[in-house]
C-alpha cells in the first residue's frame, strides 16, 4: 500500500520519489520500509521497461488501462522480474491491493496480464522485446534512448554501459560540514575523495547531531567540488552572490568559505518556498551572516559589477544526477531542454552582468547535456573561460576542454559540469 501509494503520487501528480517515499513510509518497520523504497525506486527505474513488457503482456496500448492499474502493473513486474518474491505471492498480493484501492471490477486485467508477465522470466522477455521494439537495448537498460544518445554524445562508447549502470545504483549519501560550524570527523563515515568537506554517510544522517543542529548537511561530493571550486581562483574582494540558491546546499558550503576569507554571500532564490529552505540552511551562521533573498535571478535585485564571485547553479534537466532521481529518467522529455536552455543563457547573462570586473562567474549543471552545458557557456560574451579542471588538478578524467565534467562511474559522484569565466576588466 505504501509503495502504491508513492508510486501513485509520483506518476499523478509529480511528487518527488525521496520526498513522496518519506511520507508514505514514515512509521512502518525498517524491514517494510526498505520493501517499499526497492519497489518504488526499482519500479521507476525501470518504468520505460515494464510499460513495454505490459503492453506485449496484455496485447494492448498502455493508454487503454486505468493509470492507477498501470502502476499496480508496475509494481507487480518488478515484484515477478527483479525481485525474488515468488510468482504466486506477487500476483495474490497486487490482485489484492488493486481489489481494495480500485475495485474488484480491475482484478481480473491485474491477475491477467500479471500471470502473462510471470509466464516469460527476465531473459525471455529481453529477447522478445528485442523482437518487437528497437529501444529494446535502451528500455532493459533502463533509460529513454534520448538519454543515452546525450551521454553517447560526451563520452567513448565503450564507458557507456558503466554510466548507464551507475545511474541504476541508489548512491551511498555523502555529507558536507557548513565551514566553521563543524568538523569533517564529526561525520562519522569515510573522508570523501576530492572534497575536504565532506564524508560518507554511515548511518541515518538525521541521527547525526551535526546534521540535526544544522552545522553539516547531505551534499553529493560532486556538488561540493563545484562550490570549492569557484572560491579557489584568484578574484577581487568583494561580497558572492549565489543567483539560484534553493534549497540551499551549495550556499551552505559558500556561506563557510566566503566567511573564511572576510567576505559575505548573498543567497537568491527565485522560489518563495526554496529561498525559506535556503534560510534554513544557512541558519547557523552567525551576524553578519549571510543574506537570503527571494528574486528572479534574471531580473536582479542587486546594481551590475558588484560581486567578486558569482555562483549560477543552473536550473536543468537534472541527466547528471538519475542515481538519485529514479523517476526523472521518464519524466523529462527533450523538449524541456527547449524552455531550459534560453532560460540558461538569459541567467548567464545576468550573472555576467552582477560580477565585478575581473571576477569569476561560475556556471554549474547537474547535467552534463551539450546543450545546457558548453553550448551556453561559449554564447556568453565579455568573459574569458579559465580552466576549471586545472583548479582541481587531483581529480582524474575530470577534463572536458576547459570545463569540469564529473561522472557516477568515474567519480562515483553525480554528473555535474563546471565552468569557470572571468569577467574582462573594461578596457581604457
Ligand atoms: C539546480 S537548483 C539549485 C540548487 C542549489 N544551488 C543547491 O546547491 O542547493 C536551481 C534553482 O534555480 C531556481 N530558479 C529557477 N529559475 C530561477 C530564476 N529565474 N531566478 C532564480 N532562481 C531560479 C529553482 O527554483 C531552483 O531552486
Amino acid at each position: 500500500m505504501a509503495a502504491y501509494r508513492t508510486l501513485r503520487a509520483i506518476t499523478a501528480d509529480d511528487a518527488y520519489a525521496n520526498l513522496a517515499l518519506a511520507e508514505q513510509t514514515a512509521g512502518l518497520s525498517a524491514r517494510d520500509a526498505a520493501f517499499a523504497t526497492e519497489l518504488v525506486a526499482g519500479s521507476c527505474r525501470a518504468l520505460g521497461l515494464y510499460d513495454a513488457i505490459i503492453a506485449s503482456a496484455g496485447g494492448r496500448p498502455l493508454r487503454t488501462l486505468q493509470p492507477a492499474v498501470v502502476d499496480l502493473l508496475r509494481l507487480g513486474a518488478h515484484q515477478l522480474l527483479e525481485l525474488r518474491v515468488p510468482s504466486h505471492a506477487a500476483v495474490a498480493a497486487t490482485v489484492d491491493l488493486a481489489r481494495v484501492v480500485l475495485s474488484q471490477r480491475v482484478t481480473g486485467v491485474v491477475n491477467a496480464i500479471l500471470r502473462k508477465i510471470s509466464a516469460l522470466d527476465a531473459d525471455a522477455w529481453a529477447a522478445r522485446l528485442r523482437r518487437e521494439r528497437t529501444d529494446a537495448d535502451a528500455l532493459l537498460a533502463r533509460h529513454p534512448q534520448w538519454i543515452i544518445d546525450a551521454y553517447a554524445d560526451l563520452l567513448p562508447g565503450s564507458e557507456i554501459p558503466a554510466l548507464l549502470a551507475a545511474n541504476n545504483e541508489p548512491p551511498i549519501p555523502h555529507l558536507v560540514v557548513r565551514p566553521g560550524l563543524a568538523e569533517v570527523s564529526e561525520l562519522g563515515g569515510r573522508p570523501l575523495r576530492w572534497s575536504p568537506f565532506g564524508a560518507t554517510a554511515s548511518g541515518n544522517p538525521a541521527d547525526l547531531a551535526a546534521v540535526n543542529q544544522g552545522r553539516a548537511g547531505v551534499q553529493d561530493e560532486g556538488s561540493q567540488l563545484v562550490a570549492w571550486a569557484l572560491t579557489l581562483v584568484e578574484a577581487p574582494a568583494g561580497p558572492w552572490l549565489d543567483l539560484c540558491a534553493g534549497p540551499g546546499g551549495k550556499a551552505a558550503l559558500l556561506a563557510g568559505l566566503a566567511r573564511d576569507k572576510g567576505e559575505r554571500l548573498v543567497a537568491s532564490e527565485l522560489q518563495p518556498h526554496r529561498a525559506a529552505l535556503v534560510g534554513r540552511a544557512l541558519a547557523r551562521y552567525d551576524e553578519p551572516g549571510p543574506i537570503v533573498i527571494a528574486a528572479d535571478g534574471a531580473r536582479p535585485a542587486w546594481p551590475a559589477n558588484r560581486f567578486a564571485r558569482v555562483l549560477l547553479d543552473a536550473p536543468c534537466t537534472g541527466l547528471g544526477a538519475l542515481r538519485r532521481r529514479p523517476e526523472a529518467r521518464w519524466r523529462r522529455k527533450p523538449a524541456d531542454l527547449d524552455v531550459l536552455v534560453p532560460l540558461q543563457h538569459e541567467l548567464l547573462a545576468s550573472a555576467i552582468n552582477a560580477a565585478a570586473p575581473g571576477g569569476v562567474i561560475a556556471y554549474a549543471t547537474c547535467s552534463p547535456h551539450r546543450r545546457e552545458t558548453s553550448e551556453v557557456v561559449e554564447a556568453a560574451t565579455g568573459v574569458e573561460i579559465l580552466d576549471a579542471p586545472a583548479v582541481l588538478p587531483s581529480i582524474p578524467d575530470a577534463g572536458r576542454g576547459p570545463y569540469l565534467q564529473l561522472w557516477p562511474h568515474r567519480h562515483g559522484t553525480d554528473a555535474m559540469f563546471l565552468a569557470l569565466l572571468r569577467k574582462a576588466a573594461p578596457t581604457q
